[in-house]
């Protein structure tokens, strides 16, 4: 039996407003919670039980998850009073996995879509023996990663995280984010303290010589934390751009939830996502963003790339281009934000009062 662990306790602090009341792998994107594309993914590679490590607002996934079996998964819960960071939540979250010492154990980061291939990437890791297996992907500006370089054999060579000077820019191969781990490897990690897996366990196991391997993978990525690729990552989800098993609808330029209206003449566009109980009005031009529940776009209003937060308002007239419009925030006419503004939760701006700012 494949078992996962998913690290869903970070406090998301990039993607704030939309992580003050909501932990990051429960924002939604293309119309449900962002892990439940992860725990579809899963069960569609064969996991069936996947250890879920919370920590942050950790009350909010067990009344949406509950045991699992409603998403074809078993499901256990292990929280963490103080963020033990990466590694020490796989360790503290290995106590409710049932695999043998030998066996693989696949460990993903709660933010990270991907058209990974996660029955190859096991694959990989028992055809290469190794003790632990790294999913990795090329990007074009590796600065604010884990730069991995590997051997020709895939053998990993170093670890080097977000690094500084030119001359360590050895690689565009960074870490992506989901890891094999061979069972026993994750009962080396220390217990009960803070522990980086990136930092500490990677670069520790390197330097007592284990078996480090590297799956470089072009497959889809997205590291959804921050605003604009979270809104991104939704539209290409909703577009069939890469496949996710929970998306409720077919592949297509929009997604309207049950219970949302749309005005005749309201256009939406670019995998737009019209949440349940919201409103779109006529003349109104959506595209490319998440229109939360219960959220209002008033006439001829035109919204790009955004996010527009549960029971929030946006004003006739009024445009959005990369933004982050926190939770029942109301937006009055004629405004213009731009460039990753964002606008705290609840935060009501008069009509005409902004022309392109970042609030
Ligand atoms: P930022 O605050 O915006 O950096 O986001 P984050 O808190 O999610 O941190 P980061 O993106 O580095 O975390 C990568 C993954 O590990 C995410 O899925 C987090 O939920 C998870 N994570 C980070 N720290 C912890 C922790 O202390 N405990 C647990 N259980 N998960 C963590």
């Amino acid at each position: 039996m494949t078992e996962a662990v998913l690290l869903v306790g970070g406090k998301g602090t990039r993607l704030r407003p939309l992580t003050i009341n909501t932990p990051k792998p429960m924002v939604p994107a293309a119309g449900v919670p962002f892990l439940a594309h992860q725990l579809a993914r899963a069960r569609a590679a064969g996991v069936k039980h996947v250890v879920l490590a919370t920590s942050y607002l950790a009350e909010v996934f067990e009344p949406y998850f509950g045991d699992g079996s409603a998403h074809g998964l078993r499901l256990t819960y292990v929280h963490e009073e103080e963020p033990l960071g990466t590694g020490g939540a796989i360790r503290q979250a290995s106590i409710a996995l049932t695999s043998g010492p030998t066996e693989p154990v696949l460990v993903f980061n709660g933010d990270i879509l991907t058209g990974l291939d996660i029955g190859d990437l096991l694959l990989r890791h028992e055809r290469a023996q190794a003790d632990v297996t790294l999913h990795l992907t090329r990007v074009a500006d590796p600065r604010a990663f884990g730069l991995v370089p590997t051997g020709p054999d895939g053998r990993v060579l170093a670890f080097t995280e977000k690094p500084r000077r030119p001359e360590e820019i050895v690689t565009d191969q960074i870490n992506a984010g989901a890891y094999v781990f061979r069972r026993e490897v994750i009962d080396t990690i220390p217990q009960g303290r803070p522990v980086s897996v990136e930092r500490e366990t990677f670069p520790g196991l390197l330097a007592a010589r284990a078996v480090l391997h590297g799956v470089v993978d072009a497959s889809y990525w997205l590291d959804l934390g921050r605003p604009a690729a979270f809104v991104q990552a939704s539209a290409d989800l909703v577009r069939g751009v890469v496949h996710s098993p929970a998306v409720p609808g077919d592949p297509g330029e929009f997604l309207v939830l049950p219970g949302a209206r749309v005005a005749d003449g309201a256009r939406l566009l670019g995998g737009t996502v019209v949440g349940a109980g919201a409103y779109v009005a006529a003349g109104a031009v959506v595209e490319g963003s998440v229109v939360l529940d219960g959220a209002r776009i008033e006439e001829g209003a035109r919204v790009r790339a955004s996010m527009v937060g549960t029971g929030a308002r946006v004003g006739p007239r009024t445009l959005l281009d990369d933004v982050v419009i926190g939770d029942r925030s109301d937006i009055g006419a004629d405004n213009e934000l731009r460039e990753g503004a964002r606008v705290w939760c609840g935060t009501a701006i008069p009509d005409a009062a902004i022309r392109f700012s970042a609030v």
